[in-house]
């Protein structure tokens, strides 16, 4: 039999295949909400504009709730044969209410009703996006307040270079976040101007009300371009891409505890509650969710990647190419919420072993560069020559296997005449960060200004 939507034209239904790779209805209706608001919304609008009788749009207002509770509650019966979800809930509410229902559609098509849908969505993602990066910094920062002056290893290279503290090294993560939390919202700002009413792609000649149905959905402003308003998924591009930076963050940060929880670091131990066993070596803690966030970013950034390539290239205005922008995004949003909330627990749970980082901070000649400071600062040596002079005396205490700290003053001298017993001084590592006191340096005295500023910030 022919569609109930668009009968009047075809003779004979569409193959089985054919339905197959046409329905999103198996993903879309995950936008009901978005739809049934946009449909409320619009109905309330074509009865203002007396375009519909008020007694219509009440109906098809009234009816659509009816709808949601039905789709809400799981009673709702999804048929592939009607595509998606914008012909499933019209489809429905029919049913429901007979007739009026047919008017709904006046002055739009599928085309700006999916795109503000699909807006509505993504903006919904935006914000969770927001709160739990928001969360996640809250956590790290919590974090950095209790070690402000812990020392630990810094590293370039996965070298030993210098020692840190390890609220300054939380901190760095909370930077990366507050760039990711801009970044989407830049993009909210960006997106929010309501597709809803561009009709197919050219307007519409009924005397619609733009202004109140973008009002009525939260967005600033209708769209000004009715062709532009059903071709563009930039919005969805900017939610991936700021997804991917972001998910590059927490697999930066994933790749660190799962280093760290190691037992050749253990500069941290991960919580029971974030971690798994094994069914073979009864030793074993495994940070699977570290690894699991590490992961993500390949589900992310394919995503990103993947609309990218849907998208260039199409003519405007809609094509049904578009309908692949879905179930990239929906996984994709999945993915980073569920990232962003298990670093979150991960963090708040995790402790970090102030020995065993004060031990790693201490060994492979963390203060050399304090060392050659030093030499420049009391001796008023050209820090290449005293960058020489402690390279000779790194040299000196491996080969004897020890640390910097363990030479002798003699030792010292016999590399430069003039070090004299002051040199100790700098050798130590808590002194090595507290002199690092330039503005975004390690110093406890600087890290415990930045989490004065961050708390204040993040309330
Ligand atoms: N299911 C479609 C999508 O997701 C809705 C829009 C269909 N519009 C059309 N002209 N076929 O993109």
């Amino acid at each position: 039999s022919s569609n109930q939507m668009w009968g009047g034209r075809f003779a004979a239904g569409p193959d089985a295949i054919m339905e197959a790779i046409n329905a999103s209805i198996g993903f879309d209706q995950r936008m009901a909400a978005q739809d049934i608001a946009g449909s409320r919304a619009h109905a309330a609008m074509l009865a203002k504009a007396g375009i519909i009788t008020d007694k219509d749009a009440e109906a098809i207002r009234e009816g659509l709730l009816t709808v949601l509770s039905e789709i809400d509650s799981g009673k709702f019966n999804f048929s592939a044969a009607l595509e998606d979800i914008h012909m499933n809930v019209e489809a429905r509410l029919k049913e429901i209410i007979g007739e009026p229902a047919g008017r709904l559609h006046t002055g739009r098509s599928r085309n700006d009703q999916v795109a503000t849908d699909f807006k509505l969505w993504v903006r919904d993602q935006m914000d969770a996006a927001i709160a739990g990066i928001e969360a996640l910094m809250k956590a790290l920062v919590a974090q950095a307040e209790a070690g402000a002056d812990w020392v630990m290893p810094g590293f370039t290279h996965l070298q030993t270079a210098q020692p840190v503290t390890w609220g300054h090294h939380m901190l760095a993560y909370v930077e990366m976040l507050a760039r990711d939390r801009s970044r989407f919202v830049d993009a909210r700002k960006r997106m929010n101007e309501s597709p809803l009413g561009a009709a197919a792609l050219a307007g519409t000649s009924f005397p619609i009300d733009r202004h109140m149905t973008a009002e009525a959905l939260g967005f600033d402003r209708p769209a000004a371009n009715s062709l532009d308003a059903v071709s563009d998924r930039d919005f969805a591009l900017d939610f991936l891409s700021a997804s991917s930076i972001c998910a590059i963050h927490l697999s930066r940060l994933s790749e660190e505890l799962v280093i760290w929880s190691s037992a050749q670091f253990r500069f941290v131990t991960l919580s029971d509650r974030f971690s798994t066993g094994s069914s073979i070596m009864p030793q074993k803690k495994n940070p699977d969710a570290a690894e699991l966030i590490r992961a993500k970013i390949g589900r992310i950034f394919g995503a990103n990647t993947a609309l990218t390539i849907v998208m260039k290239g199409l003519p405007l205005a809609y094509s049904k190419d578009m309908q692949e922008d879905k179930e990239q995004t929906f996984d994709a949003a999945d993915s980073l919420m569920l990232a962003l909330a298990a670093m979150e627990g991960m963090v708040k749970d995790m402790s970090a072993n102030r020995d065993s980082l004060e031990a790693a901070a201490g060994s492979g000649f963390s203060t050399a560069t304090d060392l050659a400071d030093w030499l420049v600062r009391a001796l008023n040596m050209p820090f290449r020559d005293a960058h020489h002079v402690t390279g000779t005396l790194v040299a000196m205490a491996e080969s004897r296997g020890c640390d910097l700290p363990d030479l002798t003053l003699e030792d010292m001298k016999s590399v430069h005449e003039h070090i004299t017993e002051d040199v100790f001084g700098v050798l130590g590592v808590h002194n090595s960060v507290a002199s690092r006191t330039s503005y975004g340096g390690t110093a406890p005295s600087e890290v415990r200004k930045q989490v004065a500023r961050w708390k204040d910030l993040l309330g």
